[in-house]
């Protein structure tokens, strides 16, 4: 037989522990013991079977009223406990102001960015001046007017991105020369960073990359002048002990030509495969301005002459950080980038 007083007695019960509680597990325990399958409110629906039938009504009622608040209890618990801790600061706790806030995590210019930069300022510092050009170009100031007619065999030592007709994606910065001697009268001092395209790929070539032109003309500039320049530089960019070599080569718009190679830093010139089991690396092309160039532009080549050079800005920076392959440059894999 249940009693008004007797679920009153439960109540009782219940309102002193949960006013007690103070942690999750606790608050779990108490659940178990009154909503649970062999809880406290179970117990009594058992009960109430027994209870006479005139009763059950009036009881019912009671054991339901009991259950609701229960819940209600436990639930208003359960919001209060699930606070987070700044809500209910304990006594013992202090805010020190002296700590440093939580910084942002700014992004990093690109590796490649860094290195052009760099570059840049290492011949700013020696008197050249920054210029640009277009990317997108036409047959005449890529491949014409740098001494590369038609059906020359130099074009294909540089695969074509053709846009259409007469237009392509500049293979290398050296149309800029071009616009800039248009533009301009000797003497100058120039470099053209920029990107440039081709259709080239492996672990030390991308279809885009980033060359620095360099064009110097004025009177009496020589090939030693060009050697002293790139020395120069080249100690600047990589430290007094590099390896340098130059290497006889050909362009159709510098004569003499050199291709410029330093030692592989990855294999400390033994031979693996970035450098083609060579132990060398070429990061730039170069040579005195050739005299038909010159003519293109309407400079006269008995008074003036001249040097130019093209780096490769990611070879350079393979050979600086130590990276083994030219396309982590492009993945955008922050773990990579984040490094420099
Ligand atoms: C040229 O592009 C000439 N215009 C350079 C030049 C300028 C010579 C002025 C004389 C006077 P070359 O094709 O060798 O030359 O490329 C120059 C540099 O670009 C290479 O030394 C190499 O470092 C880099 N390079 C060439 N192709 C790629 C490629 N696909 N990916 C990354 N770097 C490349
Ligand atoms: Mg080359």
């Amino acid at each position: 037989m249940i009693e008004t007083k007797f679920i009153e007695k439960h109540r009782q019960d219940f309102d002193s522990r949960i006013s007690t509680t103070s942690d999750q597990e606790s608050l779990k325990q108490l659940r178990i013991d009154f909503l649970g399958k062999k809880g406290c409110v179970q117990a009594l629906m058992k009960e109430l079977r027994e209870v006479p039938r005139e009763q059950k009504q009036e009881t019912g009622l009671l054991i339901n009223e009991f259950k609701q608040h229960v819940n209600d209890m436990l639930r208003g618990k359960e919001e209060e406990l699930g606070k987070p801790a700044s809500h209910q600061p304990s006594k013992n706790e202090t805010f020190d102001t002296t700590l440093p806030g939580r910084r942002e995590i700014t992004g990093t210019l690109h590796p490649i960015t860094q290195v052009m930069e760099e570059i840049t300022a290492i011949f700013m510092g020696l008197g050249f001046q920054v210029e640009e050009g277009p990317e997108i170009e036409t047959d005449y100031y890529n491949f014409e007017a740098l001494n590369i007619p038609k059906d020359h065999p130099a074009r294909d030592m540089q695969d074509t991105f053709y846009v259409e007709g007469e237009t392509v994606l500049r293979t290398h910065t050296s149309p800029v020369q071009i616009h800039v001697m248009e533009n301009r009268e000797p003497p100058l001092r120039i470099i053209a960073p920029g990107k440039v395209y081709r259709c080239d790929s492996d672990v030390s070539h991308t279809p885009m990359f980033h060359q620095i032109e360099g064009l110097m003309v004025d009177k009496n500039v020589s090939f030693s002048h060009l050697k002293g320049i790139m020395n120069i530089f080249l100690q600047e960019v990589f430290g007094k002990d590099t390896k340098v070599r130059f290497r006889p080569s050909f362009f159709p718009f510098t004569c003499p030509s050199a291709e410029v190679d330093i030692q592989c830093v990855i294999c400390g010139g033994k031979g693996c495969r970035v450098c083609s089991q060579t132990g060398w690396l070429e990061i730039l092309g170069c040579g005195m301005v050739d005299p038909a160039v010159l003519k293109s532009v309407n400079y006269d080549s008995e008074e003036w002459t001249g040097f130019a050079f093209g780096l490769g800005i990611e070879r350079i920076s393979m050979l600086k950080y130590g990276i083994n392959d030219i396309r982590l440059f492009f993945e955008n894999d922050l773990r990579f980038l984040k490094q420099f």
